[in-house]
């Protein structure tokens, strides 16, 4: 089939690729004009794995373009994604703006009949909204029907997650035009969910904020966890292995960031608070996360008696999560501040993250490798789970700091192992005193 995608952020660009690699022929279309020019010569504006290889595969085989103009990629298209930003606005609400603007847009240049499939993250009632401004601003007499089709890829991910997701969601009011969608992503052979456009947005929010509840669970009982000195990591055991409860999303940390759980959660709350319906245990779930990242930080300013002024620490990892270069609503940003307000020296190094725009030169030390990041630092502290950091050699990262005092944010690093090559490891809702009578 003819496709169009508008937009090409992570979902877009992704959905593109994708499409075009199981036989379809797909033009992404994109404001940004560098972006464009990058991407047509098969460089991927995103660090994420796999995604750089099918990009060049596709464009040579004539099956995958990229433009700035609509008019052109709408020639031959039979469907359209939108697939654009739907960032927070100040109220907590999602901002509709770009997504008006795709309807607008498909409404002006279209020539064909046209399903147009609404990808982005949306608040129930959106594709509604989306099919009123199409049919209202059409040019030309044409036939025009919308279908929702949340995405649930993770960066990092998302190329793995695409081809082997849980489930499509196929949100339509009408049969043929979710006909039409399934045919389109057959070749992928996952289980479908049909249902109706309110519907599948709702599943979207609802999956995002459930998943952004169990994170902010697991990460409270952490914090009991460790006055109580039991071990969350056993207790995550304990409970996943529970098939009600499942092991997934039970990682105790610094809590969530990214450009989608924050961002969705506001969304389904302010939705909530709306239509004025108690979604209370969405706001807790925000509040915990929100406090998350400061009592690891209070955990470690503690550690030095309340006074960090001039003492110095390596942060390891600043992308949200690992396998991204993606530094939305990262919590190491939030404590690089708090560290910096109190007077501590920041070193910082990320395999992949090379820039941090928010700090002029100088503020802060942006190290190359992790052996310069940990040399002469007072702590260090493990904030994102990158491989390079779990697989390292400890023993020889002992030489490096000022004294073997490491905070892990990620609960990643094997304790035991490390206290025995001389460490003194904190992490999330440990047990203090490991020498705990075994009962059988
Ligand atoms: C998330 C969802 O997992 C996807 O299904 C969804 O499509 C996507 O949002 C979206 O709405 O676009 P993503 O934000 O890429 O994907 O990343 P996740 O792997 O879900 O991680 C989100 C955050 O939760 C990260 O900060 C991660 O460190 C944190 N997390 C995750 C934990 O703290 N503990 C866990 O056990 C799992």
């Amino acid at each position: 089939m003819n496709v169009a995608v508008i937009g090409t952020g992570y979902v877009g660009l992704v959905t593109g690729v994708v499409l075009s690699e199981i036989g379809h022929t797909v033009t992404c279309i994109d404001i940004d004009e560098k972006k464009v020019e990058i991407m047509q010569k098969g460089k991927s504006p995103i660090y994420e794995p796999g995604l750089e290889d099918l990009l060049v595969k596709n464009i040579s085989k004539n099956r995958l373009a990229f433009t700035t103009n609509h008019k052109k990629a709408f020639e031959k298209s039979e469907i359209i994604f939108i697939a654009v930003g739907t960032p927070q606005s100040e109220s907590g609400a999602a901002d509709l703006k770009y997504i008006k603007q795709a309807a607008k847009d498909i409404a002006q240049y279209i020539t064909n009949d046209t399903v147009v499939v609404v990808k982005s993250t949306v608040p129930v009632g959106t594709n509604d909204l989306v099919e009123n401004i199409i049919k209202q601003e059409l040019k030309l007499d044409v036939k025009v029907e919308v279908v929702s089709n949340p995405e649930f890829l993770r960066e990092g991910h998302a190329i793995h997650d695409t081809f082997h997701g849980d489930r499509i969601v196929i949100g339509s009011d009408k049969e043929k035009p979710g006909d039409k969608i399934e045919a389109l992503f057959t070749p992928l052979k996952l289980p479908i969910v049909r249902t109706n456009r309110r519907s599948a947005e709702m599943i979207k929010y609802a999956a995002n904020a459930f998943l952004a509840v169990k994170i902010s669970y697991i990460n409270q009982i952490a914090n009991l966890c460790e006055k109580l000195d039991a071990d969350v990591n056993a207790v995550a055991e304990g409970i996943g292995m529970d098939s009600r409860i499942g092991r997934a999303f039970l990682n105790a940390g610094l809590g969530y960031g990214g450009s989608c759980f924050p961002k969705d959660t506001e969304a389904l709350a302010f939705l909530a608070k709306e239509y004025n319906t108690s979604l209370n245990i969405v706001d807790a779930a925000i509040q915990a996360n929100s406090n998350q990242s400061e009592i690891f930080t209070q955990k470690i300013i503690d550690r030095f008696k309340g006074n960090v002024q001039g003492k110095s620490f390596a942060i390891l990892g600043l992308a949200f999560k690992p396998n991204t270069d993606d530094l939305r609503e990262a919590p190491a940003l939030k404590i690089i501040e708090k560290l910096l307000s109190l007077g501590a020296k920041v070193k910082v190094y990320d395999p992949i993250v090379q820039h941090l725009n928010e700090y002029q030169a100088g503020v802060l030390e942006h190290c190359q490798s992790i052996q310069e990041c940990m040399d002469n630092v007072d702590a260090t502290l493990l904030v994102t789970e990158w491989d390079e950091f779990i697989e390292n050699d400890w023993k020889e990262l002992r030489k490096y700091p000022n004294q073997p005092l490491l905070f892990d944010g990620r609960n990643i690093l094997p304790t035991d192992k490390l206290v025995k090559l001389g460490w003194q490891v904190e992490g999330i809702g440990q047990a203090q005193k490991r020498k705990s009578v075994e009962v059988i």
